[in-house]
């Protein structure tokens, strides 16, 4: 704990030229609603980004764009840290270090990995999409800290960390915190609007709400969500997926229970449900995006804060890198 609070980190690809609406829901929301009661470190993780193949250009205009989002969405870098993974060397350092600890059998075990080395091919996946969660332990245990809020997907990498701080510190001695995973109870796990079993995900656009998107655009997508024949709305995952997809991002955008959602529908179609999920998205992306294009429209002021961001992230992270090398025995340069 710093300063009494307790330390929070998290952290985002830029890897779309949008967030969507689960980033929002499952991750942003909780760094706003945390950041004035923790003492809060936000990422950019660049270097998770070209663990597949990026264009120089593109990463450089994702990364600006991301950064200005988490400032859009509500996160405030003069009261959180805000900051580039790849600008705070320390992250690599450690990741490698936390490398030599990982198990080959537990980093396969990842199913995030396993997922992704199959959608691009067998044998096409890089030796960092394979060590991607060790150096997401890394970004962690580089600032002690003690929460971690991100959505349902990242538990397991979670789990890793926590495993990884405790052999580390039974080896060499107290080093790492260990942290716990803050997963909302409603949003943490958004789904895929045209195939609600799976999760939303900018690899499938089909069914991804990209929040910067043209709000027609927006209001085409939730339109032609995919929902079931049963004709009555639920909030069941399980037996109503896509049902209960869109009664989550209602609830979720209006700060509501799903279970409160529901009993505005008794009796009411599908086809209500639909427009009210338009508003409610709506109501929350179009002043997202506005947000973000003013922000854009002065990159200078980005970049400085950006600056402000990394210097202080590695005034946190290098008292760790260099604890952790003197537990390992490395002699002092
Ligand atoms: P990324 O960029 O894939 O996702 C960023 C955050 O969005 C959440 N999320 C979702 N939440 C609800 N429903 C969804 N459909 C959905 N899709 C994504 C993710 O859970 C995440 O919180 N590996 C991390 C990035 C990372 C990180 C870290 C996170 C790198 N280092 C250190 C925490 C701490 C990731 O998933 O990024």
């Amino acid at each position: 704990m710093a300063q009494g609070k307790p330390r929070v980190l998290s952290g985002i690809q830029p890897t779309a030229d949008s967030f969507h609406l689960g980033n929002l829901l499952g991750a942003l929301r909780n760094w706003v609603h945390l950041q004035q009661e923790a003492d809060a470190y936000y990422c950019i993780v660049d270097l998770h980004a070209i663990t597949v193949p990026q264009s120089a250009d593109t990463l450089r205009e994702r990364t600006l764009v991301s950064f200005a989002q988490v400032v859009a969405a509500g996160v405030d870098p003069e009261q959180a840290c805000v900051f580039v993974q790849s600008q705070v060397p320390e992250h690599a350092q450690l990741a490698w270090v936390l490398m030599c600890q990982t198990g080959f059998g537990e980093a396969s075990r990842m199913t995030q990995f396993k997922d992704k080395a199959a959608k691009g091919g067998a044998g096409q996946a890089s030796v960092g999409l394979f060590t991607y969660p060790i150096l997401q332990a890394a970004d962690i245990l580089l600032y002690h800290a003690d929460r971690v809020p991100v959505g349902e997907d990242q538990r397991q990498h979670l789990e890793l960390t926590r495993d990884l701080a405790t052999r580390f510190n039974q080896r060499y001695g107290p080093t790492f915190t260990v942290p716990q995973a803050y997963i909302m109870a409603h949003g943490a796990k958004i789904a895929d609007l045209a195939e609600p079993t799976a999760k939303m995900s900018k690899s499938s656009p089909a069914g991804c709400v990209f929040l910067l998107d043209p709000p027609k655009r927006i209001e085409k997508q939730l339109k032609s969500a995919v929902t079931d024949s049963e004709g009555v709305v639920r909030f069941d995952p399980e037996r109503q997926p896509g049902v209960s997809n869109l009664v989550g991002i209602i609830a979720a955008c209006t700060d509501r229970t799903p279970q409160d959602v529901v009993s505005d529908y008794d009796g009411v179609l599908y086809g209500q449900l639909k427009k009210d999920a338009v508003e409610a998205v709506l109501s929350v992306a179009v002043p997202f995006a506005e947000r973000t294009r003013e922000l854009l429209a002065d990159p200078t002021e980005l970049e400085r804060l950006m600056a402000v961001g990394a210097a202080k992230a590695r005034a946190a992270a290098a008292p760790t890198l260099a604890k952790t090398y003197e537990a390992l025995g490395f002699v002092r340069g």
